[in-house]
């Protein structure tokens, strides 16, 4: 039996590959410590929790309406009022199951075959094999540690008659980066110029970290590319509710009404009782999780410094949103048998029990994406038996 084409290049996401390893060794009794984990840290808050068993003790478990029910559509508009100064309808608004699937959905809406979607490295796992889902070409931008959102200039190289759509992604997993209202300004005047769709991905929003402490959407400063932007967003991180499945994107009503038809004929609705505990999530909005997202913060400044104390060789821009450090590895580690950021990770998980990220999952070697959210004192151990592993590999080098 053959199977499709298609799925010869697609590659399995590593990021769910290392979290279902993590579980392989808890499941063993074996001691290990992980820095991979895409969670924001504590459990979804007791009230969300609340909310959708009294949703299911009602009865309430049977299919909803494919794109989100009226009411949390309403709910998320009203948030994007509320929080983030847009204007949204209901009708312009859709829910799906994790911002993951409305990403798909979205690059199925968007793309045909051999259409090019630029993609700014460090890109999240799952752009690159959506594309190749739809059979489009990804053009990867290169990342650069100093300027992590290019310039019109330099992304015009990337350009061609091809292009269809960019994803943006800010704050960014992994490197956390946010960034400056002029840098926005500028690729904002860009894109009107052109005629391309543009994913702006802020599953990250409520973690930003910089001076302003404020999420900024590329549509705040720049509305006149409201007809062709597509917000992503969803609960799983603002929210702690990862394994709910709730995500939702806000654009013009054409894409949102062909990525419902998408969702119609495939996962058909969210679970209908997680859309109730949804509504109370948005409608509380951020005080219900500000304590955690406090919380993230200071986990965040407490990696970095002791980065900076124990791992001197482990250069970083400073992260200043989500809940990643993305540090270079150092040069030396290319003469040593374990020369890549994914041979040295997979090394240090056999050796150390140590689970990191390998910026190869987001398009760039020599880097590792280190998730804070774990204990204090985890995060120490797991850094304790980093720089042990590469200590050992440095006397090899
Ligand atoms: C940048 C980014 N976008 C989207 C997602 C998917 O989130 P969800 O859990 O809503 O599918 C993730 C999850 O890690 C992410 O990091």
């Amino acid at each position: 039996m053959r199977l499709a084409q298609r799925m010869g290049a697609l590659r399995p996401s590593l990021t769910i590959g290392l979290n279902a390893k993590a579980r392989a060794l808890r499941a063993q009794g074996i001691r290990f410590y992980n820095l991979a984990a895409g969670e924001p840290g504590p459990p979804t808050p007791p009230a969300i929790v609340q909310e959708a068993m009294a949703t299911l003790a009602t009865g309430h478990v049977y299919y909803s309406v494919a794109g989100g029910t009226a009411e949390l559509r309403q709910a998320i508009a009203a948030k994007y009022k509320r929080e983030n100064q847009l204007d949204y309808s209901q009708d312009e608004v859709v829910c799906g199951c994790g911002a993951k699937e409305l990403l798909l959905h979205s690059f199925m809406a968007m793309l045909n075959r051999g259409d090019e979607v630029i993609l700014l490295a460090p890109y999240w796992v799952s752009y690159l094999e959506q594309s190749k889902i739809c059979e489009a070409k990804a053009v990867i931008v290169p990342y650069d540690a100093q300027q992590p959102l290019p310039s019109p200039e330099q992304l015009e190289r990337f350009a061609t008659p091809r292009t269809r759509a960019i994803v943006l992604n800010f704050p960014n997993n992994p490197t956390g980066h946010v960034p400056s209202r002029a840098a926005y300004e500028a690729l904002g005047a860009y894109l009107q110029r052109k005629d391309w769709w543009i994913i702006s991905d802020e599953i990250y929003e409520y973690t930003v970290f910089n001076a302003e402490r404020r999420h900024y959407s590329i549509l705040n400063l720049c509305p006149q590319l409201r007809e062709q932007t597509l917000i992503v967003n969803g609960l799983s991180k603002s929210f702690a509710m990862t394994g709910w499945r709730v995500g939702y994107a806000l654009g013009n009503k054409d894409i949102v009404a062909n990525i419902k038809k998408l969702q119609s004929h495939s996962t058909t609705c969210l679970p209908s009782f997680t859309e109730k505990a949804a509504i109370f999530a948005i409608t509380q909005g951020r005080p219900l999780v500000q304590p955690m997202i406090d919380a993230i913060e200071t986990k965040l400044q407490k990696t970095q410094q002791l980065l900076r104390d124990t791992l001197p060789e482990l250069t970083f821009t400073p992260s200043q949103g989500a809940f990643y450090i993305f540090p270079q590895l150092p040069t030396w580690l290319a003469r040593t048998s374990y020369p890549t950021a994914l041979a040295f990770s997979e090394w240090l998980l056999e050796k150390h029990k140590v689970i990191v990220v390998p910026g190869e999952s987001f398009g760039v070697d020599g880097h590792l994406r280190l998730s804070c959210t774990a204990s204090e004192a985890h995060v120490q151990q797991a850094l304790a038996w980093l720089a042990k592993g590469l200590q050992e590999l440095k006397a090899t080098a």
